[in-house]
């Protein structure tokens, strides 16, 4: 392979020659100077070509080179304070692979709609490519959380023969001769899993066809779902907390940069640490009533009521033991009080609304039979998850988090459909 340095690690270069292989972000010039930013995926540099000290072809290349054109420029790197990253590049050569012409995304501002039909194109803006680090730094840092905690990695198929979050949002796909459903979570076959290795997790696509047009939902969305035997609704919510306390504090620490090109509040991030606070259903219909919310016991909280609890907290908070008819039919209902799961739910600060949802699951073998059958599921699709409960049953719990929702939040942004490279949303899957 050709030699060549990446912008990153460009201070390594100081007083020495450089070959950087990338796309042009920009250009000034200024009589006999011409500025290029050139950005290579690890970073942004700016190059100076001056035509005293430059081949009269090259200087002409730099001249002619326009946004987004591939390149590769060779120069001596040297300190300077006032460029972007603290270094310059002092151009020698230009090799162009392409010169582009009309490259539809320009510094002006588009309109959002006109961005998203050129998403391809449009992740290559500094705002976008910051987003998609943190994006990669969060999930680094879940699996980095969980292999250090005695977590096992065992995946759990897409293409499922049943309905674990409910019928009303299932994609369906023929299998065959059969029907079958894109996975909604993993968690049902990780519910079997425990049963041998304890803990896990599994991290994948999921898929929710959802009928509305929100800014919180992705009909494709990317959860994590950690899923452990022994552990009750209380070792649950403890497990969150340390788990999105690890998250936020690892892009702190290691995307501060990418933070601040979003111009994110650090101070709102630095404080996301333990303990979180923790309120019950019955409390946050307090906080709701009191907010002039129209709203009745057992009713479920949408983004709106998610939203006001939210503001009311400058943590994430934890809301538990929803009324069971909020929830999926494997939650298992409080013993002293059965109306009510063993569930909870963590609201994102900020007007985020919930990351994670999860809970304790039913591990009685008749109640869980009474909850598949109110829930109207086909008792035979199941028959394998019942096992579970003939089988050396025990207490277990688990919760899934939303990477999107967990991006949009750490990031503040409006919409999540820029938290995720290509995002599929209401009746639009181009490109
Ligand atoms: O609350 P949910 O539906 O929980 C489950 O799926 C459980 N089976 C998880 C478990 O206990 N293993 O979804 C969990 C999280 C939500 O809190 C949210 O962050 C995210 O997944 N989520 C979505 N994100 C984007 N778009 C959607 N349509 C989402 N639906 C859920
Ligand atoms: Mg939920």
């Amino acid at each position: 392979m050709e030699e060549n340095e990446s912008i990153k690690d460009i201070s390594k270069y100081d007083g020495k020659k450089a070959i950087i292989k990338g796309w042009l972000y920009n250009k000034r010039s200024s009589g006999n100077i011409v500025f290029l930013l050139v950005r290579d995926g690890t970073g942004m540099l700016q190059c100076v070509v001056s035509k005293n000290n430059v081949d009269k072809n090259v200087f002409e290349s730099a001249q002619k080179v326009t946004q987004e054109s591939s390149l590769i420029v060779t120069g001596n790197v040297r300190k300077e304070e006032r460029a972007i990253g603290g270094y310059e590049l002092f151009i020698n050569d230009i090799k162009i692979l392409q010169i582009v012409s009309d490259y539809p995304i320009t510094p002006k501002s588009h309109g959002v709609g006109f961005l998203m039909k050129n998403r391809h194109l449009w992740l290559r803006s500094k705002k976008q490519h910051a987003i998609l680090k943190i994006r990669a730094e969060v999930i680094k840092a879940c699996r980095e959380y969980l292999d250090k905690n005695g977590f096992i990695n065992i995946d759990t198929p897409i293409l499922t023969p049943a309905a674990c979050e409910g019928t009303s949002t299932l994609f369906e796909t023929k299998y065959f001769d059969q029907m079958a459903y894109l996975s909604q979570s993993g968690q049902l076959y990780n519910e079997a899993t425990i049963m041998s290795f304890g803990k896990v997790y599994c991290y994948g696509p999921t898929f929710r066809a959802e009928k509305s047009k929100t800014r919180r939902h992705l009909m494709e969305f990317w959860m994590i779902e950690p899923e452990m035997a022994y552990f009750d609704w209380k070792d649950n919510i403890e497990i969150q907390e340390e788990f999105v306390t690890y998250i936020v504090q690892a892009v702190l620490k290691n995307r501060r940069s990418e933070l601040e090109i979003l111009e994110r509040n650090l101070g709102k991030l630095e404080i996301i640490k333990p303990p979180f606070p923790e309120i019950s259903y019955d409390e946050a219909l307090e906080i709701l009533k009191k907010e002039g919310k129209d709203i009745n016991w057992g009713d479920d909280f949408g983004a709106g009521e998610e939203t006001i609890i939210s503001k009311s907290f400058d943590k994430p908070v934890f809301i538990h033991h929803y009324p069971m008819k909020c929830k999926a039919f494997y939650m298992k209902p409080d013993p002293e009080r059965p109306d009510v799961s063993l569930s909870n739910d963590l609201i994102a600060p900020e007007g985020y609304g919930e990351i994670i949802g999860g809970g304790q699951r039913i591990d009685n073998l008749e109640l869980l039979e009474e909850k598949i059958k109110e829930h109207n599921l086909p008792r035979d699709a199941f028959k394998w998850y019942l096992d579970l409960r003939k089988y050396g049953t025990v207490p277990h719990s688990g919760f899934g988090l939303g990477i999107e929702r967990t991006v949009a939040w750490i990031c503040k942004l409006k919409h999540i459909r820029e938290t995720i490279p290509f995002p599929r949303l209401l009746y639009k899957i181009y490109p």
